[in-house]
């Protein structure tokens, strides 16, 4: 039996489910993408966001922006597309340049359109439970490749290397929450974390999301653990984990590889918000 998560396949067949859906309306969903600067990581990660909509009959528009963009312009941009009728979802692609405030930016989206589910509603409803929210993309295309997986979160431990806004905290609300698919007994690990080591061979299901290439080595890892990979890192011109992944393999009963584990799923649960209030 092969250990590899294909989050490649899985994020495929959910996109040819929202393909279907898509086909099936007269107006099409309409995600906008809002890229300020020049990051090349940034560009290629919008990129594959618009090739997602373009692969399930989602309309995308790509807002390119210099990096002297002003506050005031991106705002007032926001604002046009929260009334624009054609437009469902709404991404400004983070980190923004230092003189432009993202909590500004993330408010000022509308909580309907909040595709990343920054928008501090969906993050009370998110914690809160309540399902008529948008939830963050990464966090919630763990949840769904776990279930897909068949592999039972109910009660394990899960351990979360990484305490960001986009990944860890919402990941930890996600799997401790009393539903189908979650009840994990869930711990966060950072920086300041004292035995950390201990705390991720304890893990049943440990998550790598600190943006560090190779972080977790065989040393981490509860032989039998399941071991998600969420970091996208470029070293000597490959993109690799957060984890050893050569080393891992042996000692896990599965593993998400990097490329094609955790970010297809990303991209499949964005196409997926953006269509929320459609189908
Ligand atoms: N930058 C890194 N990850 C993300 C994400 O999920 N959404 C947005 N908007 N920016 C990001």
């Amino acid at each position: 039996m092969t250990k590899l998560i294909d989050g490649k396949k899985i994020a495929e067949e959910i996109m040819r489910d929202i393909k279907a859906k898509v086909t099936s309306l007269e107006q099409k969903p309409g995600l906008a993408l809002l890229l300020v600067g020049d990051n090349p990581a940034s560009l290629s990660y919008v990129r594959a966001k618009k090739r997602g909509c373009a692969a399930t009959g989602i309309v995308s528009t790509l807002l390119e922006f210099p990096t002297a963009l002003k506050e005031s312009e991106l705002l007032a941009k926001i604002e046009d597309l929260n009334q624009d009728p054609s437009i469902n979802g709404i991404l400004v692609q983070l980190p923004l340049p230092p003189h432009i405030d993202e909590k500004k930016v993330m408010l000022a989206i509308d909580p309907k359109k909040d595709v990343d589910g920054f928008h501090p509603l969906n993050v009370g409803k998110m914690l809160l439970g309540d399902s008529s929210g948008l939830l963050p993309c990464t966090p919630q295309g763990i949840k769904v490749l776990l279930e897909k997986s068949q592999i039972a979160v109910a009660g394990k431990h899960v351990v979360i290397i990484g305490r960001s806004n986009i990944v860890g905290k919402p990941l930890a609300a996600i799997l401790m929450q009393k539903k189908p698919g979650c009840n994990a007994t869930v711990t966060i690990c950072h920086s300041r974390t004292e035995n950390l080591l201990a705390i991720a061979r304890s893990a049943d299901i440990l998550v790598a999301a600190i943006g560090s290439p190779h972080f977790v080595g065989p040393h981490m890892i509860k032989p039998g653990a399941v071991l998600i990979d969420v970091g996208i890192n470029r070293a000597n011109g490959k993109i690799v984990g957060d984890v050893d992944f050569e080393a891992a393999l042996p000692i896990v009963s599965q593993i998400t590889p990097v490329p094609g584990g955790v970010g297809p799923m990303t991209i499949a649960m964005l196409l997926q918000n953006t269509c929320k209030h459609r189908f």
